[in-house]
């Protein structure tokens, strides 16, 4: 059995298929999860895939005392923290919340992995950072700026990860930056099961094609973009949760090439981004998907989203240069393993 990891926030979308992937890779995991916007459902579907249960603990990434009992329980090579709230526009009505839950818990997890010596962390941020991007493809030293609490909780918990970095250099601290996530796994038994009416443009095409919503709407097709709508580089959920098994093996490498008496560490804070390199736009999205599923998706233009960005697509060099890890699936792939996941849970883990 190879290293055990504790997985934060792997009850939700990417961290259901990440628990997947790490299994595969033969890490022993223990999820965290406070299920505030996941369900226990997803974490017995995992189980049955992965043929043996999962270990699962709900709880919050505020709670220190639960969090302390788990370490002193169990002895973790690193943490994978996907543990956070991610709505924008929700984060703009509740900012207080976005931050307590976001940038506090992570502070509380980092505090009780340090009184644990536990130094290994990957972290989950965004594209988001980047904001309006100067220059495409976008690479990790392009300049960061956030416009919402989201995007500034995310970049939050970055500068104190290179605070801490620079603090004491015995951690080792990468920050995944994803691109836009979408798909499935090619099961159809777990994928993202959003609240209400979703808000990203890949469930909600597959919401229109199942017939639970009536027609997408497009925001804006005036952008200097291929065909006027926006351009995002999609990424495949399978091949973002196998990004996180590369980061691991690279934090693996780094801890056997040091020397024992060596308490510094070679890693530091790192950003890394995850994504295809690869820009697709709404409309060409939409057309692959109705391909795809033989299902029409009526849409409308209707005016520009506040916040939008016209492009945004990743440099992935330096994943594949440090990590040795590059995305394979196909926008063709990522609609396929949308539908199959929509058509087969048109309620997602709620069965009514
Ligand atoms: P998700 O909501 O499906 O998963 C997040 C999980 O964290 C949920 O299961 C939720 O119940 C849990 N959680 C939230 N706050 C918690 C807390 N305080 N304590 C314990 N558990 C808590 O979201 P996701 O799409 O799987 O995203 C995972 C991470 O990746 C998030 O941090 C998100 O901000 C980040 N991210 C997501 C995207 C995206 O488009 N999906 C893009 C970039 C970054
Ligand atoms: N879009 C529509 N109609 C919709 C939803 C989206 O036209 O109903 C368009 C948007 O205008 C944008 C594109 O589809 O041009 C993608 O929008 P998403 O909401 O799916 O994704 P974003 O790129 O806006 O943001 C997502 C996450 C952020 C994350 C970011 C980068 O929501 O949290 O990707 O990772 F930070």
């Amino acid at each position: 059995m190879k290293n055990k990891i504790l997985v934060t926030g792997g009850a939700g979308y990417i961290g259901s298929h990440t628990c997947i992937a790490l299994h595969e890779a033969g890490y022993d995991i223990v999820v965290y999860d406070n299920l505030s916007n996941s369900s226990r459902e997803a974490i017995n579907r995992v189980s049955t895939l992965i043929g043996q249960s999962i270990e699962f603990i709900k709880g919050d990434t505020r709670d220190a005392e639960m969090l302390k009992q788990i370490f002193v329980a169990h002895q973790f090579f690193a943490v994978i923290h996907f543990a956070g709230l991610k709505a924008v526009g929700e984060s703009v009505a509740k900012p207080l919340l976005y931050y307590n839950n976001n940038v506090s818990g992570s502070i509380t997890l980092l505090e009780v992995m340090a009184e644990y010596n536990v130094k290994n962390l990957i972290f989950s941020s965004s594209a988001t950072v980047y904001g309006d991007p100067e220059t495409l493809p976008i690479d990790e030293n392009s300049k960061r700026s956030c416009t919402n609490p989201y995007g500034q909780s995310k970049l939050a918990v970055e500068h104190i990860l290179e605070d801490l970095s620079v603090s004491d250099q015995s951690w080792n601290l990468i920050s995944l930056r994803y691109f836009n996530p979408v798909g499935s796994h090619p099961s159809g038994q777990i994928g993202e099961d959003p609240n209400d009416i979703p808000n990203n443009l890949m469930p909600y095409i597959s919401q229109v094609a199942v017939g639970k919503l009536e027609k997408l709407s497009i925001f804006g097709n005036d952008y200097p973009t291929v065909d006027g709508t926006g351009v995002r580089d999609f990424i495949h959920v399978t091949d973002l949760a196998q990004g996180h098994v590369s980061a691991l093996n690279y934090l693996e490498q780094q801890a056997s090439s040091k020397s024992s008496s060596d308490t510094t560490s070679s890693v530091g804070f790192l950003p890394i981004n995850l994504g295809t390199g690869k820009g697709t736009s709404v409309l060409e999205l939409v057309s692959t998907f109705a391909k795809v599923s033989k299902q029409p998706i009526p849409y409308q233009f209707v005016a520009r989203r506040a916040g939008d960005v016209a492009s945004c697509y990743a440099s992935a060099d330096k994943a594949k240069a440090l990590l040795g890890w590059q995305a394979k699936l196909s926008i063709t792939d990522m609609c396929q393993d949308t539908w199959h996941w929509q058509s087969m849970n048109p309620n997602g883990y709620n069965e009514t």
